[in-house]
């Protein structure tokens, strides 16, 4: 088979695993929440940004970091050199998990039965695609990828093996930029985050 056919048939598998992941009932998220939220990219990215949940925009749109945390993330792509249209980025939960207040949903973090039960998708995405880089963008998504509890400060700044061979490279999750108030700080986090991104990304090269 050629590279094309290849290539053309982890698509058609990716698609059909999208369309069964709309379906999911794995856990009880899918109850709230508007619909599944898939990875998106190409099959043959060797680049995986892993998120940890969709916020309430990736809820309605139906598409990963389309929201206030993705436009962080993407500029700090773009600082990194790092071009969003050939990695596949994803979460590492796919329903959108929240607490009505109001008109306002406010975002609720996963806990670890919903990580856990989300990980059969997560597990399927990287059969498919087999990144041989990964980036764990938070503490969620590193527990999803590394099947433990983890901080940032301890995980950052090296490759860590995953159990398919893949090395990950844990960072921050975008949306932390936005909820620190202090400027130097601030300047001082993206910065490091942009340089995660980087040195994460020439791996891949
Ligand atoms: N935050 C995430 O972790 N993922 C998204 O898709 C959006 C916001």
């Amino acid at each position: 088979a050629s590279r094309a056919e290849i290539g053309g048939n982890a698509r058609v598998a990716w698609e059909s695993l999208r369309e069964e992941a709309a379906g999911c009932t794995r856990c009880h998220l899918y109850k709230h929440a508007t619909q599944t939220v898939f990875g998106e990219g190409r099959v043959s990215a060797r680049l995986m940004l892993v998120g940890e949940q969709p916020g309430d925009q990736e809820d309605l749109a139906g598409k990963p970091f389309v929201g206030p945390a993705g436009q962080v993330l993407d500029q700090a792509l773009a600082e990194a050199g790092v071009d969003r249209a050939t990695a596949y980025v994803t979460n590492a939960v796919k329903h959108f998990k929240f607490e009505q207040r109001g008109k306002r949903r406010i975002h609720s973090k996963p806990d670890g039965g919903e990580i856990d039960a989300c990980r059969w998708w997560i597990d399927q995405e990287r059969m498919l695609i087999r990144p041989p880089v990964t980036v764990a963008l938070g503490a969620t998504a590193a527990r999803s990828l590394l099947h433990k509890v983890v901080t940032i400060s301890g995980t950052r700044g090296r490759p860590l093996k995953l159990e398919d061979g893949g090395e990950c490279w844990v960072t921050i999750h975008p949306s932390y930029l936005l909820r620190l108030q202090d400027k130097a700080d601030k300047e001082r986090e993206y910065a490091q985050f942009v340089e995660d991104l980087r040195r994460a990304n020439e791996r891949v090269a």
